[in-house]
């Protein structure tokens, strides 16, 4: 299949009850194991490349690899953009191949977010690429900040519903206790604030930082409104510890010997992620 977009993925499973995986890529190895994944499970998928990630690898190698990935198999893949930072970096993108774009102006004031997201879905609606748009703060975990600083960057639900209305964002990704990295602790969901705002605002919603949430509490968030759900922390920890073990109890030196089973070992984290977001046989 030719590379498809979130909207598609994401209207179904809002529709249907279940969240499409956005695996980040960096590299080849990353990739096949996130789409092995999910040829074994039937379900969709979504690469999800950071600015750092095409920094890294190169836009066109990443489109490339994403293309011909989706050219080989019978399940519907998009490639998107993770937290782009400004309009030209999604511009970038859509040209450079991307069936799929975040815009992230969480960092700003309200109405300069509206701005800018208002501006990069009218260009990206343009080209018939759909748009991500996040309101209210993710704060690092490393962040040595109290619970009741950590709620005010929460998503507000009526806010949200202004800025879905105002933007014409496609989809939103929420602040309702989730953070990027690894957790101290158990993380506790906001599961009132988010069906609040999955009662008021229309689009599907986005689950970012979802590495070391508990099992139960992402299927709960599928629920309530929850369409996309972001991993990467969780298939750079089974790349580290595959390679850990294998350099330091041997001395092999062929990459192969060590890149091989990290990539089988972020095979089986993207097939139980699938499994639990409800994406299974959904292809
Ligand atoms: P984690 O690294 O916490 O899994 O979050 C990934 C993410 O949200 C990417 O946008």
């Amino acid at each position: 299949m030719v590379l498809v977009s979130n909207k598609e993925l994401m209207d179904k499973a809002y529709e249907e009850g279940y969240a499409v995986g956005a695996f980040n890529i960096n590299n080849m190895e990353i990739l096949q194991a996130i789409v092995s994944a999910a040829v074994e499970e039937n379900s969709p998928v979504i690469l999800a490349a950071s600015t750092g990630a095409i920094k890294y690898a190169g836009m066109d190698y990443l489109v490339s690899m994403a293309r011909v990935a989706a050219q080989s198999v019978d399940i519907p893949i998009s490639l998107h953009l993770d937290h782009g930072p400004d309009f030209e970096w999604a511009m970038r993108c859509i040209r450079g191949g991307f069936t799929s774009v975040m815009i992230d102006g969480s960092k700003y004031p309200y109405d300069q977010n509206v701005a800018l997201t208002r501006r990069v879905v009218e260009s990206a609606h343009a080209c018939g690429v759909p748009v991500e748009a996040e309101l209210g703060r993710l704060v690092g975990v490393e962040d040595e900040i109290s619970v009741t600083e950590r709620e005010a960057f929460f998503t507000d639900p009526e806010e949200a519903r202004n800025f879905v209305e105002e933007t014409g964002c496609d989809s939103l990704a929420v602040s309702i206790g989730n953070a990027h990295g690894i957790y101290k602790g158990e993380p506790k969901l906001d599961f009132e604030r988010l069906e609040e705002i999955h009662g008021v605002v229309e689009v599907p919603l986005v689950l970012h930082g979802a590495s070391g949430i508990p099992d139960h509490d992402i299927t709960r968030a599928t629920k309530h409104g929850i369409s996309k759900i972001n991993i990467d922390t969780e298939l750079r920890l089974a790349f580290r510890d595959a390679v850990r073990k294998v350099v330091c109890e041997t001395d092999v030196y062929d990459p192969r010997k060590f890149v091989g089973p990290a990539r089988d070992a972020m095979r089986e984290v993207v097939r139980h992620k699938i499994r639990i977001f409800g994406s299974k046989d959904r292809a």
